[in-house]
């Protein structure tokens, strides 16, 4: 996935921009660029260690369906704000780039991540337990197009799982963990 120079440049700026009214601190972003992928790595001081980085990919057999994926944050960064910008930024990037409909997956109960997603019209499809990592997987779709049923039936959803998460003060620790893989 090939940016423009200028749509670079662009959401390069935005990137900085919110990086410093959330982190307050001056980043440098680094794309990465393949016919399937495009990969931002988002650094602070070095350019060793990346305080956090998103992948999009295209969905194998459909070029209408991006894949978002790889979101990462340094534990320092996150619970500022930070992690929401980027994916307003994200979502941004993935409808410019002609894409109708993106997906991911997310380790049920990841509350800041679920939260982000069921506030901004994700639709939780289905969930499982992956039986490579014992892991259960939440599946979440959302499509560019107007508001469909499936939204506003989410948004009840939204409601429920709000109710009952709202309590939960800090995440268990695993979930957090560098090396969580779904
Ligand atoms: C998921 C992630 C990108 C979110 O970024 P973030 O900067 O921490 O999130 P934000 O500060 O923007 O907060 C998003 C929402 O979650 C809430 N939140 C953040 N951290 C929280 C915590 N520890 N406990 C409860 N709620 C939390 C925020 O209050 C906010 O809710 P609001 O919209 O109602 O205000 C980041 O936490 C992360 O990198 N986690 C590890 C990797 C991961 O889980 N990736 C995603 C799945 S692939």
């Amino acid at each position: 996935m090939y940016l423009i120079p200028d749509f670079k440049k662009e959401i390069d700026s935005q990137i900085k921009k919110v990086a410093l009214e959330t982190l307050k601190i001056d980043v440098k972003i680094k794309f990465s660029e393949s016919d399937k992928d495009l990969s931002v790595y988002i650094w602070y001081a070095n350019e060793y260690d990346s305080i956090a980085t998103f992948t999009i990919s295209a969905m194998p057999g459909c070029c209408g369906i991006a894949v978002s994926n790889g979101v990462k944050m340094e534990e320092w960064c996150r619970n500022r704000g930070f992690g929401k910008a980027l994916h307003k930024i994200r979502m941004y990037i993935i409808k410019r780039m002609g894409y109708s409909c993106v997906i991911c997956t997310d380790i049920t109960g990841n509350i800041p991540q679920e939260r982000i997603l069921y506030k901004n019209n994700w639709v939780r499809v289905n969930s499982f337990k992956n039986s490579r990592t014992g892991n259960n997987v939440s599946v979440f779709v959302h499509n560019f197009s107007k508001a469909t049923v499936l939204s506003w039936l989410n948004r009840l959803n939204f409601r429920r799982w709000n109710m009952f998460n709202h309590c939960v003060k800090e995440p268990e620790d695993s979930l957090w963990g560098p090396d969580n893989h779904k």
